[in-house]
């Protein structure tokens, strides 16, 4: 069958780790009778570079005509570089916004697991790692402060900012329903996060959720405030099944969880809304500090790529080869630099990527 993908490589390391997550789509692809036709498309700082916009109308209407976006990582550095002296709606990060939203992709999936491989690079003790974790970060995408109005004026004789957090029913609803559907298929339980000791926002949010809450009693649901929530991660993370939660805390979670995986080099996501054509792509940024080094760790959007399979096409078993064969060069003792322990041995970006095709060829 024929798979239209648009890919996205945009800046940094993002053309490196898509080059390797191609190469195991061409592996699968040839091994299962696929045909992934690729669409390279311009967003972020390469975009605005050749467009002088982060992401033009035809980018986005190229991207809704696939049937799923394959994403390596937009942005540079911003001390350094001179897309940052631009307007922010006419930022690298500000086409990403638009493609979130363009696609109406309201759900971030961001699943946090450990390899039983990888304990050693985890930087949490072994009594608290335990037999490992698995949890997922389930991110509104859509809303909050990342969409709200903002400006930035003299008020009264001082520079002055505003964002504005905003959330109605029918956003934090349509999340809520997305991670209790998750935690259904998982451990059945959903841990909601907020801060509704303070934001209004939040307390909106809390009173959703339990309304939701009511129509899934098979699944355990409990609220805990960000700060705690922080904090627990790195205490017990074995407590979490699904953390449902907002698009501004979801950002900052989701890293701190990466980091306990090994490294954020590991955590893929995917972003759905409510058809079959999602956005696949890491979590991590563009590195400008190791860009063009053959450093980056690919796996995160190597993984990116097996949800695509599994979300968007509905090819699960394809999906779960991937998986394996990362685990499996892992268990071989082959790690870029980011989840490098002793003992074990060093390899580049595009060696990854080799190897991890080698082990689905043979
Ligand atoms: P970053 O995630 O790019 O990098 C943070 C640190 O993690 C760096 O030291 C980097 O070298 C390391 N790192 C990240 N990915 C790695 C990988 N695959 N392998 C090994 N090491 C890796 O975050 P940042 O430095 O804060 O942001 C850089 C730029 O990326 C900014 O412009 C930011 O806006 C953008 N950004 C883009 C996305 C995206 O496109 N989805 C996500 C996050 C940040
Ligand atoms: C992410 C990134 C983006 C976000 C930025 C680049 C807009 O940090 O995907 O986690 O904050 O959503
Ligand atoms: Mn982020």
């Amino acid at each position: 069958m024929d798979y239209r993908i648009a890919v996205i490589p945009g800046d940094g390391i993002g053309p490196e780790i898509i080059a390797e997550a191609k190469k195991i789509l061409d592996v699968i692809g040839r091994k299962y009778g696929h045909n992934f036709q690729y669409t390279e498309v311009l967003m972020g700082g390469v975009s605005i570079d050749i467009t002088g916009v982060p992401l033009t109308d035809e980018a986005l209407q190229t991207a809704k005509s696939c049937d799923a976006v394959l994403l390596g990582a937009v942005g540079g550095d911003v001390g350094k570089s001179n897309w940052y002296s631009l307007p922010p709606n006419l930022r690298p990060e500000a086409g990403l916004l638009a493609l979130r939203k363009g696609l109406n992709l309201f759900a971030n999936i961001r699943p946090a697991v450990l390899f039983d491989e990888l304990k050693s690079a985890c930087p949490l003790k072994e009594d608290i790692i335990g037999d490992g974790f698995d949890f997922v970060v389930v991110r509104e995408l859509t809303g909050g402060l990342y969409f709200g109005e903002r400006w930035t004026k003299e008020v009264e004789g001082l520079r002055t900012a505003v964002d504005t957090l905003i959330y109605n029913e029918k956003e934090i609803e349509r999340i809520a329903r997305c991670a209790f559907e998750i935690a259904r298929k998982r451990r059945k339980k959903v841990c909601s996060v907020d801060k509704a000791n303070v934001l209004d926002s939040s307390r909106l949010w809390r009173q959703i959720t339990h309304e939701v809450s009511k129509d899934y009693p098979d699944v355990e649901f409990t609220d805990m405030l960000v700060d705690n929530c922080a904090m627990q991660i790195v205490k017990n993370p074995r407590q979490f099944d699904v953390i449902l939660t907002e698009n501004m805390f979801g950002d900052i979670l989701s890293d701190e969880a990466s980091m306990i995986t090994g490294s954020i080099g590991m955590l893929a996501s995917a972003s759905l809304g409510k058809t079959k054509l999602g956005l696949y792509e890491p979590i991590h940024g563009s590195a400008p500090d190791i860009a063009g080094q053959n450093k980056a760790n690919p796996i995160a959007t190597i993984l990116s790529a097996a949800m695509m399979l599994k979300y968007s096409f509905d090819l699960d078993k394809e999906a779960a080869v991937i998986e394996d064969a990362v685990r499996n060069v892992l268990k071989k003792g082959y790690r870029t630099v980011d989840i490098m322990s002793p003992g074990k041995t060093l390899v580049g970006t595009d060696k990854m990527g080799d190897l991890i095709a080698d082990e689905i060829i043979n």
